[in-house]
């Protein structure tokens, strides 16, 4: 049996479509394995959002091609693979295969060609009919929780995004397969889906089928009802693309006690001089609304958004705008990213006015400006009691067990291990940078 080692970069897509990559090459007689160096094949799924994510690629083909003993074969999947195309050979030395983003399931095609002697297999190909998006089980990133696609691709073109290029128009998969493999999934002893997409809440399927009977202002909203009606303990999504995100969602919200307490939604810049370079399709006033509506819900809904500090162009006045904006919103928590200019975008071949010494200290503000607000809003979980869904064991101690909150916070505990997979009460006592500490109530 030939051993295959896959490793993989970037968002929960790159994540999700690896589970399915692993779930192929097993049925089809592969033996995926954790350990690189007695791998026959080593495959990297990678991410191209900024250019150290991509800079991830070189270093490790890198790393093979100078490692001792006996060289694995290499294939490169995921959004480089595809922006890249045959080009990644020329690039790179040491890539024996390219298989692009709507390509992973033939996966096994490239393996075989590769393991034969062929160096230069590369399938930049749309999905063949009939692709199967199901995981099993043990290729899951986790036996309670499951990333389900709800949509894939992106025709939004923000300016400075590679994305849509990358993973292509966007296509949304049918309610009723969705709720087929929710139901399929609860019933194999899931507790949490997270529906996954560039932007989920731009879900837009061909057929009403599924979700007839669910009420909602969005085929999203008919979609989250449909789901929370499977009974699945939780459901979490993301991303949503504020754009296309009404008030609607947050009633689903608060009319399904399993959806839960999170909303994520990137906002990007606090100015809207800004966000029209970006091609956002979203003024600060209108993000504020909604703001507004999740805020003032009867839910306590954690909010956490992206931020793009150093756009081109982006003035200190823009960049004081953000920090205004974050003030306003007080989010739980902020993923801020350096502007990280993308060949082939727009924003490419507008003038970087933004030094890199500049970005830096744009970056470092607005960090420290975060941490204040994220340790304010913690606050509000000292004492409190949070249901937990126990996902595995946490490094620190022998008895340490660790878990998501409804609210999607990490929250760490000492407790048995045969609570693996249940949803716990924790009693927050402890506030950590990253994390919450409590005791668990058994
Ligand atoms: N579809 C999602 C985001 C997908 S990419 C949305 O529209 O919000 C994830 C994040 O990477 C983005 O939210 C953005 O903040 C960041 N990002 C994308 N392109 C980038 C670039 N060229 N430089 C820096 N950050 C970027
Ligand atoms: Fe990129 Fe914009 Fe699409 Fe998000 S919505 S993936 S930022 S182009
Ligand atoms: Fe990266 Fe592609 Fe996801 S560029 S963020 S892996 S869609």
């Amino acid at each position: 049996m030939k051993k295959v080692y896959l490793e993989t970069y970037g968002c929960q897509m790159n994540v999700s479509d690896s589970e399915r990559v692993s779930t192929v090459l097993a049925r089809d007689g592969f033996e995926m394995t954790e350990d690189q160096d007695s791998a026959d094949v080593v495959i990297i799924n990678t991410c191209s959002v900024r250019e150290k994510a991509e800079q991830k690629l070189y270093t490790q083909v890198g790393r093979i091609r100078h490692s001792a003993g006996q060289k694995p074969v290499v294939g490169v999947m995921g959004c480089i693979a595809q922006l890249e195309g045959d080009t990644l050979f020329e690039k790179i030395n040491g890539v024996d295969f390219v298989l692009g983003t709507r390509a992973v399931g033939r996966v096994s095609n490239a393996v075989d060609a590769a393991l034969s002697g062929y160096s230069g297999y590369s399938d930049v190909g749309e999905r063949e009919d009939g692709y199967d998006w199901t995981v099993a089980d043990t290729h899951r990133h986790s036996p309670y929780v499951a990333f389900l696609p709800i949509i894939e691709g992106c025709n939004k073109f923000c300016t400075y995004c590679i994305v849509p290029f990358s993973r292509g128009r966007e296509r949304s998969l049918p309610a009723a397969e969705i709720v087929r493999q929710v139901n399929e999934l609860r019933e194999g002893g899931v507790s949490e889906v997270h529906l996954i997409g560039q932007n989920v809440n731009s879900y837009r399927p061909n057929t009403n089928a599924g979700l007839e009977g669910f009420e909602g202002k969005s085929s999203f909203s008919k979609l989250l009802r449909a789901v929370a009606a499977t009974g699945i303990e939780r459901i979490k999504f993301t991303t949503s693309f504020p754009r296309d995100f009404c008030d609607d969602i947050v009633d689903a919200i608060e009319q399904n006690e399993n959806l839960c307490n999170w909303v994520h939604l990137p906002v990007q810049s606090g100015s809207d001089r800004v966000l029209r370079l970006m091609k956002r399709g979203h003024t600060i006033d209108k993000y504020k609304s909604k703001i507004d509506r999740i805020k003032s819900s009867t839910r306590d809904i954690s909010l956490t958004t992206d931020i793009i500090v150093g756009f081109p162009g982006e003035t200190e006045a823009d960049f004081l705008d953000t920090i205004d904006l974050f003030e306003y919103c007080e989010f739980d928590s902020a993923y801020i990213f350096k502007y990280s200019p993308r060949p082939g975008t727009p924003a490419f071949d507008m003038h970087d006015t933004v030094s890199s010494a500049e970005k830096t200290l744009r970056f470092l503000e607005l960090e420290k400006v975060q941490k204040r607000i994220r340790e304010s809003r913690i606050q509000r979980y000292l004492k409190r009691t949070l249901k937990v869904l126990v996902e595995g064991r946490s490094s620190r101690t022998a008895d340490g067990l660790t878990g998501h909150s409804t609210c999607h916070k990490v929250v760490n505990f000492r407790g048995p291990e045969s609570v693996l997979g249940q949803i716990v009460d924790v009693q927050i006592t402890e506030l950590k940078t990253n994390s919450l500490f409590g005791e668990v109530y058994l």
